[in-house]
């Protein structure tokens, strides 16, 4: 299977580009929705926006011609508000839509006005829409109470054109951060400590164009290792025997999950031939991440034991629990945890996503459930994931994306039905 870029990861380089008049190229971009949105509402603001064939997109935003991302667009994608940063360090001022509500939770943007109000911006809230003005941003230390990843990354752009220092503390460490801070580097940034708690960048007076790609790259081997490492993965890595895990006895390779690098940008992963329950609670990198939690969930239902699965990051990333009980799974909500109880036998049946990961666990269910599955309103689906049909069909997976028609005549198969798009929050 070919990983593709991280949506994630994209986003905000995407938006990076907005720091320069000079032209930026970014690489193994992967062509989701969310990035195409992002590509047309940098378009909107009179950037030059080119999308490539085989994930490469080129930005040139040479002159603004808005500084508005309007609610049209907001709502369809959350991360529209990274544009706020960079807009008000380039161009002094920036109106941006509230973006409400969504499926998950609230999802305020209280942390990024606060730290940039700290900045030296001046910050209004009218008619749902931010407006922030400044002559320039000037360093200064900012702490996060909560652990943000947007909010991280709107302030590190921001910072990388203000005056003097800036020092981003309580930082979110998501690989996407020290991703973006490479980006920021090559076009000129001065940065260090991203991909820690403690991020300090020191302002220029302008930023120059750059290339970068979304590719897993060496240096990022510890974080890879790190990563799997601290959500629960075992290792079997002949390669890299000083990483595995102390203290773990080493079992024959097919009792467990292994994940083994095969080179530098290979993964080989080995699941055991039955799934053990074990209890997870999302929190921020390291810890186990909340854009798994729906998909995690599904594969607890085939697991031996019952799994609680504590979801503390967004209040309302449930909404697959649902679809997944009309499928025939075992699971209660106790607050904020769910109890999933395993090596339950689901059935096929007809199924709506509500949010991006939720519609990820709803095909993985449709691939352990007997008979057919049709999953409903997929354009969630392709806002995030690149051709998921196509790379499950690639490991045996009876999948096909259908049109509303297709569906009289076709049974007994895991299926994907294609509904109209809407705008709807993630
Ligand atoms: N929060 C605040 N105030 C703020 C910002 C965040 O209270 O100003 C709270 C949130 O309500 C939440 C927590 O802080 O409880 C963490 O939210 P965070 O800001 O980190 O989320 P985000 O930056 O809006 C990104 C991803 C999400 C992912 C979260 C958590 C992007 C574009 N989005 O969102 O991805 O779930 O971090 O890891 O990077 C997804 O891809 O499906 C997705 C939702």
């Amino acid at each position: 299977v070919r990983i593709s870029g991280a949506k994630n990861a994209s986003l905000p380089d995407v938006c990076a580009a907005l720091l320069t008049d000079k032209s930026v190229v970014l690489t193994n971009v992967p062509e989701v929705r969310d990035i195409r949105t992002m590509g047309r509402l940098l378009a909107d603001m009179g950037a030059q926006v080119e999308f490539r064939v085989g994930g490469t997109v080129e930005i040139k935003a040479a002159n603004l011609t808005s500084v508005e991302a309007p609610y049209d667009l907001v709502k369809t994608m959350r991360a529209s508000v990274l544009v706020l940063g960079p807009l008000v360090a380039r161009a002094g001022k920036a109106r941006v839509s509230l973006p409400g509500g969504c499926a998950i939770g609230d999802r305020p943007i209280n942390l990024h006005l606060q730290a940039l109000e700290k900045m030296g911006a001046r910050i209004r809230v009218e008619a749902g829409y931010v407006e922030a003005a400044v002559e320039r941003l000037r360093g200064t230390e900012i702490y996060f109470d909560t652990v943000t990843v947007t909010g991280t990354e709107n302030v590190m752009m921001a910072a990388t054109l203000a005056e003097g220092e800036t020092v981003i503390r309580n930082a979110a460490q998501e690989p996407e951060i020290p991703d973006l801070a490479d980006l920021l580097v090559k076009m000129g940034a001065r940065i260090q400590g991203a991909g820690g708690p403690t991020i300090r960048v020191e302002g220029v007076d302008a930023l120059q164009g750059a290339e970068h790609s979304g590719d897993p790259r060496p240096h990022r081997d510890g974080d890879l290792h790190r990563g799997l490492r601290h959500r629960g993965w075992r290792h079997r890595d002949p390669e890299l025997p000083a990483r595995a895990p102390e203290g773990r006895p080493r079992q024959a390779a097919r009792d467990r999950h292994t994940a083994s690098r095969r080179g530098p940008n290979n993964l080989r992963v080995r699941a055991p031939r039955t799934l053990k329950a074990s209890d997870v609670t999302t929190i921020p990198y390291p810890g186990f991440p909340t854009d798994m939690q729906a998909q995690y969930m599904t594969v607890m239902t085939q697991a031996a034991g019952t799994t609680a699965i504590t979801e503390s990051i967004f209040e309302n990333r449930y909404m697959h629990v649902a679809e997944l009980q009309r499928m025939g799974a075992n699971i209660r909500i106790d607050g904020r945890t769910a109890i999933v109880v395993g090596h339950t036998p689901l059935w096929g049946a007809q199924v709506m996503a509500t949010d991006l990961r939720a519609s990820a666990s709803l095909v993985l269910a449709g691939l352990a459930a007997k008979g057919e599955t049709i999953v409903d309103r997929i354009y969630h689906l392709d806002r995030g994931y690149y051709r998921i049909d196509e790379k499950l069909r690639g490991l045996g997976a009876d999948i096909e994306r259908i049109t509303e028609k297709g569906l009289a005549d076709r049974r007994s198969k895991v299926r994907v039905s294609e509904a109209a798009p809407a705008a709807e929050p993630e």
